[in-house]
């Protein structure tokens, strides 16, 4: 069994030794025998396949769907629907957000769908919760740009198709934790069934030899590490470059990752471990979208986090594993 990385106290040092230790133990587990032994190795990092009860009714995300397109709310009209498109793998295919008012972020867009469950919400988990997320999308200069929640709850209120919809779901209507609940409830309910899916759950035959291969030179490599659980991340924070300067590889300048948020020296460079589930579908990579291809960016990340250097066979390998893990978007991320 390979011991994942959870929930490490993310000081760069017990990062490096974490990393380093999971990546010796896996490097001592001998290659499994059959496909059996190499489905039981998957589901004991990766969990069984199956998503996790939802927390919410159909109807609530019902109505999260039509908040999340309505064009109506943000004060320049951009809406979540604006930077997270189903033709785009639930991101919006850009180097960093363009939000309201023509406004560039600092970030990369990461995808919506299948993001549970995960111990944080962005790139830094500077956001507690999906209803954390939504709740402060409201006065979030990029997203809504509203000067506080109750004005945005008051444009809201004025739309009577809206409010009607409050009002018969929830009993206080209109107020910032429904606005959190139902928005919730959609992204929960954007959920995907990929083959990998379907090989943990117990069909053997799920994944080709290609791919069961691309999935040993996963755990092998010593992604696993860091990158588990059903969404092949979310479970940890870790320092993005633990064996390298990251800087030097993606060609950008220093983001200080979740020290901006903590203020603790010994959280600069960390980031949450992002999920990998729609990776093939959600170039450009890492937060500032600085990496344009998958191939360059699994190069980078056996670098500067294992201090690997990749064949071309074992990456291509991981990009067809990578493949498995994705899925078609669902029809629920079309806009109404
Ligand atoms: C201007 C483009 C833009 C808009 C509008 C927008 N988002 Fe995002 N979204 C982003 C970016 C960029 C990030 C990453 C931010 C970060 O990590 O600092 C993100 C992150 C997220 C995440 C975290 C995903 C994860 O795995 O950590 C969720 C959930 C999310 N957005 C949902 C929403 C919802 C709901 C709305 C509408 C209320 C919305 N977004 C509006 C660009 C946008
Ligand atoms: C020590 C932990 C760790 C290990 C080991 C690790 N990663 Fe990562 N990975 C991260 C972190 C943290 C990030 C976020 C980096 C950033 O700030 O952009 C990341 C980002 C990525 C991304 C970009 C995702 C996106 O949406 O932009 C890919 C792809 C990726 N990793 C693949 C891999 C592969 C393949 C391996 C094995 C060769 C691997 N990682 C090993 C921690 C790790």
């Amino acid at each position: 069994m390979i011991p994942t990385i959870r929930r490490v106290a993310a000081t760069p040092f017990t990062v490096g030794l974490m990393a380093f230790a999971a990546l010796s133990a896996m490097l001592s587990v001998s290659a499994p025998a059959s496909a059996d032994a190499l489905q039981q190795q998957a589901q004991a990092v990766f969990g069984s396949g199956e998503a996790p009860p939802r927390q919410s009714s159909a109807v609530e995300a019902a109505l999260g769907r039509v908040l999340f397109f309505d064009t109506r709310i943000g004060r320049d009209g951009t809406n979540c629907g604006t930077c997270h498109e189903q033709s785009k793998g639930g991101a919006d295919g850009r180097k960093t957000a363009l939000g309201a008012f023509g406004r560039q972020g600092k970030r990369n867009t990461p995808t919506i769908v299948d993001i549970v469950p995960q111990i944080s919400m962005h790139w830094t988990g500077d956001r507690e919760s999906l209803a954390d997320q939504a709740i402060r999308a409201l006065t979030a200069p990029p997203a809504y740009a509203h000067a506080s929640a109750d004005e945005a709850l008051a444009v809201i209120k004025a739309l009577p198709d809206l409010n009607e919809r409050f009002n018969a779901l929830y009993d206080d209507g209109v107020t910032a934790a429904n606005w959190g609940k139902a928005l919730s409830a959609y992204q929960e309910h954007l959920v995907t069934t990929s083959a990998f899916d379907r090989y943990l759950q117990g069909d053997a035959q799920a994944l080709n030899t290609a791919q069961k291969e691309g999935l040993k030179t996963f755990i092998n490599t010593g992604c696993a590490g860091c990158h588990n659980g059903r969404l092949l991340g979310g479970t940890s924070y870790q320092k993005f470059g633990i064996v390298a300067d990251y800087t030097q590889y993606i060609g950008s300048q220093e983001d200080i990752g979740r020290m901006a948020f903590t203020g603790k020296e010994s959280d600069r460079r960390v980031f949450k471990v992002p999920p990998l589930r729609h990776v093939v579908q959600t170039a450009p990579y890492f937060h500032d979208g600085s990496v344009a291809e998958l191939k360059d960016a699994i190069d980078i990340m056996a670098k500067v986090q294992l201090g690997r250097t990749l064949s071309d066979d074992d990456n291509q390998a991981i990009q067809t594993f990578l493949q498995a893990v994705t899925a078609p978007m669902p029809a629920e991320l079309q806009r109404p």
